[in-house]
Formats: structure tokens, sequence, C-alpha cells
């Protein structure tokens, strides 16, 4: 009977030795599949990730098609965030908030809630995942860090600049704190709740948590993040940190406790594992490689495997998603390569 727990993305996010490298990608269910666009005429983007049989099929999408070594549930880093008060509105090119949260009252009026009754349909979705995936394919769970949510939180959608947010910070930093500790205490219990409906691996996305100086990056960001690290232990369910731009950050994250280090695009692996010593490290080929010859993105990806191997644990990945343009026959033989590489 083979069991997931021997799958080779846990074993290497275990840093148990593996003959070939796994491989997954960040919003591998998404927009560059035609049998996604085809579930999106039926459903807006938010209808999807509360229907739990149409998060299930869109999860399951990438993983008959190309045969990922783990799948990622479908959903968004702001999803938790409307029964919070804050819902997002994705029908217009990117996510909008009705209201922005800025002042004292918006940050109090936010509530935590029981992530088992207010995200009830994640759970529901991550039961119909683990059935359908069965004891072949991982499921990974995720959230965003507290610090990326309140980017979205504070300038209501995305950003240039961080003004608002910058804003607070430098006039007001115990309230963006206020405001990060009780996005930290929802996402722990968010996080919980995925393990107990069955994620095998669990990734915290930070995106934005890179545009401060690292003395602010330490104070306001990494304390939270690792709490909610703490609170996941226990679980036994391994813990992936993707920092997007963490280079200048990676000897203040080293010491987090998790089993994976997720490594963008801009930093080299070798570089990279050295300053992280120890963990394994997810990544990290250039979502923007897809784009070139077939020769490029095997010998780029190639290039990836050789220096991950030399790492505790390696899982291949983009070092950011895969963007909508992308074309089908690069993520094609991108698998390929990266599963046809062995170890030595
Ligand atoms: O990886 C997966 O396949 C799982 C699903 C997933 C989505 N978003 C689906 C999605 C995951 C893990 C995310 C994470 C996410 N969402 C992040 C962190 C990672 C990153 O990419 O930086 C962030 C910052 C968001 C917020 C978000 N959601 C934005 C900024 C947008 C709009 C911009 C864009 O890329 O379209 C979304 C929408 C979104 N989330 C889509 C998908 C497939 C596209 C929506 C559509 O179908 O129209």
């Amino acid at each position: 009977m083979p069991n997931v727990k021997d799958s080779i993305f846990l074993k290497n996010l275990r840093g148990e030795p593996t003959d070939r490298t796994p491989i997954w990608i960040m919003r591998q269910a998404g927009r560059y599949l035609p049998e996604y666009m085809a579930v999106r005429e039926k459903l807006s983007f938010n209808e999807l990730c509360r229907t739990p049989e149409a998060a299930c099929e869109v999860t399951l999408q990438p993983i008959r098609r190309f045969g990922f070594d783990a799948a990622i549930m479908f959903s968004d880093i702001l999803t938790p965030l409307e029964p919070m008060g804050a819902p997002f509105d994705f029908s217009k090119g990117g996510p909008k908030l009705e209201r922005p949260i800025r002042s004292e009252k918006d940050i109090r009026a936010l509530h935590t809630y029981d992530a088992e009754e207010g995200t009830n349909f994640v759970a529901a979705a991550i039961k119909l995942m683990k059935a359908e995936l069965g004891d072949k394919t991982p499921l990974i769970g995720f959230a965003g860090s507290p610090f990326t949510l309140a980017s979205y939180l504070i300038e209501g959608g995305g950003s240039k600049d961080y003004i608002n947010l910058k804003t607070m910070l430098y006039t007001r930093p115990e309230l963006l704190q206020e405001l990060l500790d009780k996005l930290g205490d929802q996402t722990l219990a968010y996080l919980k709740m995925q393990v107990a409906a069955g994620v095998d691996a669990v990734q915290v996305f930070d995106t934005w948590g890179g545009i401060l100086h690292p003395a602010d990056y330490v104070k306001h960001v990494l304390p939270v993040v690792r709490k909610i690290m703490d609170g996941l232990k226990d679980t036994g369910v391994p813990r992936i940190y993707f920092l997007k731009g963490s280079a200048p950050y990676n000897h203040l994250i080293k010491d987090l406790d998790v089993e994976a280090f997720g490594v963008d695009w801009t930093q080299d692996l070798t570089m990279a594992i050295d300053q992280m010593g120890g963990k394994a490290v997810q990544g990290n080929l250039d979502p923007l490689c897809l784009f070139g010859s077939e020769e490029e993105i095997r010998r780029r990806a190639l290039e990836v495997c050789e220096k991950g191997a030399k790492a505790s644990g390696h899982v291949f990945n983009l070092g950011h998603g895969i963007l909508p343009k992308a074309p089908i026959s690069a993520v094609e033989t991108l698998v390929e390569t990266v599963q046809g590489f062995r170890r030595s």
C-alpha cells in the first residue's frame, strides 16, 4: 500500500534522500490552462473559491495534465479575510477591497472568527481533494503572511509604492502591529483547520515581506511569521516559508522553525542553500524562463536541479507564480526535464 508520507515531495521536505527531484509550481491551477478557463466561464473567481466541488476540480486539473508531484489546494490568500469583514472583489482585474482598512476603528472592526465555521467551505474542499488524490499525490495547504495580507487590506488592493501601509508604519507602527497580530492569530487558526481537514504540508506566502528595511522586517514581519510556524509545529506537517525577495533577509530568517524555504529566481540557489544551511529549499526558476526556447528551459531547469541536489532537500518550483500567458508546451518540457533528472 503506498502511503502519501513516502511521497518524494514530503521526503524532500523532511530532508530524506530521494533519487529524483519533486516538482510543483506556484499557481499551477490557473489561467494558463484552458480547462481552468472553461470552469471560470461558469463561475466567478470568488464563487470558485467557495464551491468545494469546483475548487477540487481545478486543483486536480494540473495533476491530471502534467503529473506534478504535489497538488496545492485551490483558493486565494485573501479568501479567509472575507469572514473578518473584508470581502475582496476580483472581477475588475486584481483584487479590490470596497473600503480599505486604515484607521484604528477599521482595524478594531475586523473580527477574528472560528475557522471551522467561517471557512468551512475550505475544509470541505480539502476533504474532497484528499479523497480524489488518494495516497499518490500530497496536498499543500496555504495562507498569506499577515504582512502580505495587511498590504492588501491597507492599500485596498495591489500597490506600486505601498504609500498607505508605509504611512502607517512611519506614523503609527503600533496600529500596524495590532493589525498584524490580529491577522497572525486568524492565520494560525486557519492553517490548523487546514491540517485538521487533511493537508499534508503548508506554505505561507509572503509576497510583499521584502519591501521593508531589514530592521523593520525583523521588528514587524518576522515575529508574527515565527508565531504561526511555531504554533504549527505540533501538527507535524512540514512548513514552507516563501518570502519573495528574501535575498537580503536570508541570514535573518534562517533560524525560523520551518522545514523549507521558498527561494525566488533573483538569487543563486547555491548561495541561498549556504545562507539558510540545513533546511530544504524550494525553487527557483524564473517564471519568465517558460517563454524561452525549449533548449533554454531544459538547460536552466537542470542547472536548478543540480544545485538543489546539494541541499538537504529540494523541491523544484518556479521562483514565483506561473503567468497566465505561459505556454502549455513549456510546462510539459519543464516537468519532463525535472522528473527525468537523477541525483547522483
Ligand atoms: O497556486 C495555486 O495554483 C493555488 C491557488 C492560488 C491562487 N492565488 C489562485 C488565484 C494561490 C496559492 C494564490 C496565492 C496568492 N494570491 C498570492 C501569493 C502568491 C503570489 O502570487 O504572490 C497573492 C499575492 C494573491 C493575491 C491575488 N489573487 C492577486 C494579486 C490576484 C490577481 C492578480 C492575478 O494574478 O490574477 C489574485 C487572483 C487569483 N488567485 C487568480 C488565481 C488563479 C486569478 C483569478 C482569475 O481566475 O481570474
